[in-house]
């Protein structure tokens, strides 16, 4: 690590990935073919809100592309979708796929390096119809997807992350509904989560097979901290919903973290944020270090495998708040480094205000989007994370 220029200075290595990322049903626009589509539009559906629209970033991608790359950013995360690209069992859509080429190429020219994510949360259809990640055969269909996808990522896609969030998909199959309270993670099958890391080694076999790819999956990590005496608790809450995740990543070209809050364990399990303290849109305690927690507990527990925070950022209307939680995370990374940990990035979630699955109500967006002229408004803190990618230099003034 680079020493410090100055006291009130945090300094990155040159060669660290600056970004944001978004994923294609939360911005796109018009994802028929997905189950989430479907889910929207069943009558009596618990969804507050159907996608519709999103951002219509299927076609506008070119200008948010320029955006990030003239914002200062080095790095684009965002998602390539299954539905669209095997509309049906079978049939690749050459559509589709060049499509998704064209994103890359307009990464390439704006001078964004691209990383790739294959499954964000949706299915096609017709995967979900015949079962889903509960049929054994999944992990085979997931592998020749990425085979179709290969004419996308062999474009010069140097990171790829094969599925967002295991963790996430496995919870929603084993506990999830209305009514789970927000500070409780979904409980995932275990079914489901062998089933997804086969997925996942499935997907990477192709995937290792082509010079210059790399790489891994992207765990929510929850930052579980046990009150005194409440070890155990929290490693038997934690150990399915988590460390499962980040075991099974050992060995990978580098290993996703994705944080948002703490959880903190109680003698009768996870602990609904304290009463007072500050909350974000999504109910979720406004804690800026629990990045650090993640990075952490990845390096631990994948054996040393090179870390890149793929998500972090805070639900918002009040974007100077968002400058100060990015600080303070920014800061919890960077001790991160300090200690030894290697960290290769941060991807900031999100790029845009978008669908929070849902609803459009949490504004994770370093720019905002109007949802009728579906316009692109950088905000201060775009500019500000923008600056520090340039410069390579975190300022502490803005600190939580
Ligand atoms: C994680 C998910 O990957 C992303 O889709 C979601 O919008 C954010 N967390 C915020 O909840």
């Amino acid at each position: 690590m680079p020493p410090n220029p100055t006291p009130n200075q945090l300094r990155f290595p040159s060669h660290f990935l600056w970004g944001a990322a978004t994923a294609a049903h939360q911005t796109e626009g018009n994802n028929v073919n997905s189950d989430w589509w479907v889910r929207e539009h069943t009558p009596g559906t618990s969804l507050a809100e159907a996608s519709g629209d999103a951002c219509d970033s299927f076609h506008r991608y070119g200008e948010e592309i320029r955006l990030l790359a003239e914002l200062g950013l080095t790095t684009y995360r965002f998602s390539i979708e299954w539905a669209r690209i095997e509309p049906e069992q079978g049939f690749v859509s050459r559509a589709a796929i060049d499509h998704y080429r064209r994103m890359v190429a307009a990464c390439h020219e704006a001078g964004l390096t691209p990383m790739l994510t294959l499954h964000h949360f949706t299915n096609p259809r017709w995967f979900a119809a015949r079962g889903g990640w509960q049929t054994p055969d999944a992990p085979e269909l997931f592998a020749r997807y990425t085979e179709a996808a290969l004419p996308v990522l062999t474009d010069g896609v140097a990171w790829v992350c094969t599925i967002n969030e295991p963790n996430g998909v496995a919870g929603a199959v084993g506990q999830s509904g209305p009514n789970l309270p927000n500070h409780v993670y979904a409980l995932p099958d275990p079914q489901v989560s062998a089933t997804l890391v086969l997925a996942h080694r499935r997907s990477r076999e192709v995937l290792t097979a082509i010079p210059g790819i790399k790489s891994g999956w992207a765990i929510a990590t929850q930052a579980f901290q046990p009150e005194p005496g409440c070890e155990q608790i929290a490693h038997t809450y934690g150990h399915p919903r988590e460390d499962f995740f980040l075991e099974a990543a050992r060995g990978d070209d580098f290993v996703g973290v994705q944080a948002y809050t703490r959880t903190v364990i109680g003698p009768d399990g996870p602990k609904p944020p304290r009463e007072g303290v500050e909350t974000t849109q999504m109910g979720w305690e406004y804690y800026p270090p629990a990045v650090g927690d993640g990075i952490r507990n990845a390096w631990k527990l994948t054996d040393g495998v090179p870390v890149i925070v793929t998500e972090n950022g805070i639900a918002t209307a009040d974007d100077t708040r968002r400058i100060a939680y990015t600080t303070g995370a920014l800061t919890a990374v960077h001790q991160a480094m300090t200690d030894g940990i290697d960290v290769r990035g941060y991807l900031h979630w999100s790029a845009l205000d978008n669908y929070e699955w849902g609803t459009y109500h949490p504004t994770f967006g370093l720019i905002a989007v109007d949802r009728q002229t579906f316009t692109r408004t950088p905000k201060p803190s775009a500019h500000w994370l923008g600056q520090i990618a340039r410069t390579g230099r975190l300022p502490l003034d803005a600190a939580p």
